[in-house]
């Protein structure tokens, strides 16, 4: 269904948990209240709201956290949401440290892509950031979800002073492996406040001194608004997520739905519709019509760009790991 803005709002994001087993700086603070069962959507809850986004035009999902992986029964979730007549795609964001154990059985339960997040491949940088020394975890994930032929993503947030060398190094991820490396403006959301990203601008001219014949790919890679870039001589690609230098809102087609079932037009705003309320509280017959309403009423709602230029106007106070990266 198209938006006020001409959109097609074609894309919804999941978060299934807000718990993680990782504490990156801009993401997650170090003591966070988890939230109890009976606040977090149900599997059939979530199926019932995938199918009422089907209807409305809503056909590729992925799954986010927290650390999806974290949730029981996940795959078996998987394996329920592909099924539903008009789910073209279904993917999730990880962080990898559960994936290698889990790889196979979620590609066989119907999973499409897996983008896995990796901001150092220095061991003590990556302990710096997430507060564990899970690399080799993830690195396995990464090897893993590779082997299995999956299609791969590696999500890069690069962060001033603290990382901001390591695109060289991740990027040859790229080089050798049938993924896309992707640089992911950090914004400022929740934690993300308190630090300093990068601009892809910058770190894309510093590809361009060191690569010659770059060509910019337009073909889609994903659900969203990545552009992406074939270096010659690599096999996979490089994809930049602009949020703040290439602000990318006009091509925006996504809601987001957080684990306690809060569907979210946009991310720098605090507005959102109780999926939850409709899903507990109406009579069985009428669910179905009333999620359906409530989401394209979500679509309408959709602003024309985020403001996290000016911080003021960013009313939202929920943080990354609460509303699913
Ligand atoms: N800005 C940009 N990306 C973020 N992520 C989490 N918080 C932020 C933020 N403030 C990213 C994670 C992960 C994805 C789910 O979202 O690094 O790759
Ligand atoms: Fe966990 Fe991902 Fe947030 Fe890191 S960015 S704390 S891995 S949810």
């Amino acid at each position: 269904m198209k938006d006020k803005f001409s959109r097609d709002i074609n894309y919804m994001r999941i978060s299934v948990t807000n718990r993680c087993n990782m504490r990156c700086n801009y993401c997650m603070p170090d003591v966070v209240k988890n939230l109890c069962e009976k606040e977090i959507l149900t599997d059939e809850e979530i199926i019932s709201t995938v199918r009422a986004a089907v209807q409305c035009g809503i056909v590729k999902f992925k799954i986010t956290g927290g650390e999806p992986l974290l949730r029981p029964k996940i795959t078996e979730l998987i394996y329920k949401l592909k099924k539903i007549s008009g789910v073209e795609s279904l993917s999730m964001t990880t962080n990898g440290v559960l994936l290698a154990e889990s790889i196979n059985e979620l590609k066989n339960s119907g999973l499409d892509a897996v983008n896995i997040s990796l901001d150092s491949l220095d061991t003590q940088r990556f302990e710096k950031i997430t507060g564990f020394n899970f690399l080799n975890k993830v690195l396995d994930g990464i090897d893993a979800a590779i082997s299995s032929g999956i299609h791969t993503k590696i999500n890069t947030v690069l962060q001033k002073e603290i990382n901001d060398d390591e695109w060289e190094k991740i990027l040859l991820i790229a080089k050798e492996n049938p993924v896309y490396v992707r640089f992911i403006e950090l914004m400022p959301i929740g934690e993300g406040k308190n630090f300093f990203g990068i601009s892809n601008a910058k770190i894309l001219n510093e590809i361009r001194k060191k690569y010659q014949g770059i060509k910019t790919d337009s073909y889609v890679h994903g659900n969203g608004p990545a552009v992406y870039i074939k270096i010659p001589g690599f096999f996979g690609g490089v994809g930049f997520i602009s949020a703040m230098c290439g602000k990318f809102c006009s091509s925006c087609n996504r809601l987001r739905l957080t684990a306690q079932g809060k569907l979210k037009p946009c991310l720098s705003f605090s507005d959102y519709l109780d999926v939850r309320e409709i899903l507990r509280s109406s009579e069985k017959n009428l669910i179905q019509i009333k999620l359906e309403n409530l989401i394209k009423k979500a679509i309408e709602m959709k602003p024309r760009e985020h403001c996290f230029e000016t911080p003021v106007k960013n009313s939202e106070t929920l943080r990354m790991f609460e509303i699913g990266g």
